[in-house]
C-alpha cells in the first residue's frame, strides 16, 4: 500500500531550521491555563509567537494593546516568546512570521469539535503548516477567560486562575475594586 507523502520532509543531512510556532487566541485576558501552554510551547519551539487576534466578531473586555501588555509582562522571563497581534487570516500571519506550527491548547472533549474544524480548515488553506495540540495541566482543564471574567464580575476569587498582574486590571475593567 502506498502512503501519501508527508507535506514537509527535510533531508536528514540538512541543517535543522529553527522551529517557529504561533499560539493564537483571544487572550481576553491571559489565564494560568494559557500560561501553562506558553511554558510548554516555549520549551519545545525555538520561537513562540503569542498572537492576539483582532476579532471583530467577538466583544472583548480588554483592547488588543492591553492584552498584549499583559502577555508581555507575564512572559518577560521567557526570551523566546514574542507577544504579537494579527488580523485577517491566521494562516497568512503564520506564513508571514516564517512559522510552521500553530499551537493550540485543548482542555476537554468539548474543545475538540471546534479545534478539529479549525485545524482542518487551516490545513486546507496552508498545507505546509501543522496544528499541534497541547493539554494544559489538569488543574486548568476547566479554565477559560470567559469563566474567569464571570467569576470576577460576581465577586469571586480569581487569584488561582490568572497571573497576579491580571487581577487588578480585570477588577478595574469590570468596574469593581474588590
Ligand atoms: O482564543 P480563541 O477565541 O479560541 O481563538 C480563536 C482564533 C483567534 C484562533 C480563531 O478565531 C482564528 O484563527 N481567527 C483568525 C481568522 C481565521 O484565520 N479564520 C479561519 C481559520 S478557521
Amino acid at each position: 500500500m502506498t502512503q501519501a507523502p508527508a507535506p514537509h520532509q527535510p533531508s536528514p543531512s540538512a541543517p535543522r531550521q529553527p522551529l517557529v510556532a504561533v499560539y493564537p487566541g483571544s487572550f481576553d485576558p491571559i489565564t494560568n491555563g494559557h500560561m501553562d501552554i506558553i511554558h510548554r510551547g516555549a520549551s519545545l519551539f525555538d520561537t513562540l509567537y503569542v498572537a492576539v487576534a483582532h476579532n471583530i466578531d467577538k466583544r472583548a473586555l480588554f483592547s488588543v494593546d492591553e492584552r498584549i501588555d499583559m502577555i508581555r509582562e507575564c512572559t518577560a522571563a521567557l526570551p523566546n516568546v514574542i507577544p504579537d497581534t494579527f488580523s485577517g487570516l491566521l494562516i497568512r500571519y503564520v506564513a508571514d512570521r516564517g512559522a510552521r506550527v500553530i499551537l493550540r491548547g485543548v482542555r476537554a472533549v468539548s474543545d475538540f469539535e471546534f479545534e478539529f474544524q479549525m485545524a482542518l480548515m487551516n490545513r486546507k488553506l496552508g498545507r505546509e503548516i501543522e496544528t499541534v495540540f497541547m493539554m494544559p495541566a489538569e488543574q486548568y482543564s476547566f479554565l477559560s477567560s470567559r469563566l474567569v471574567k464571570e467569576v470576577a464580575g460576581l465577586g469571586g476569587r480569581i487569584d488561582c486562575f490568572v497571573p497576579a498582574i491580571v487581577i487588578p486590571r480585570l477588577l478595574a475593567a469590570l468596574g469593581s475594586d474588590r
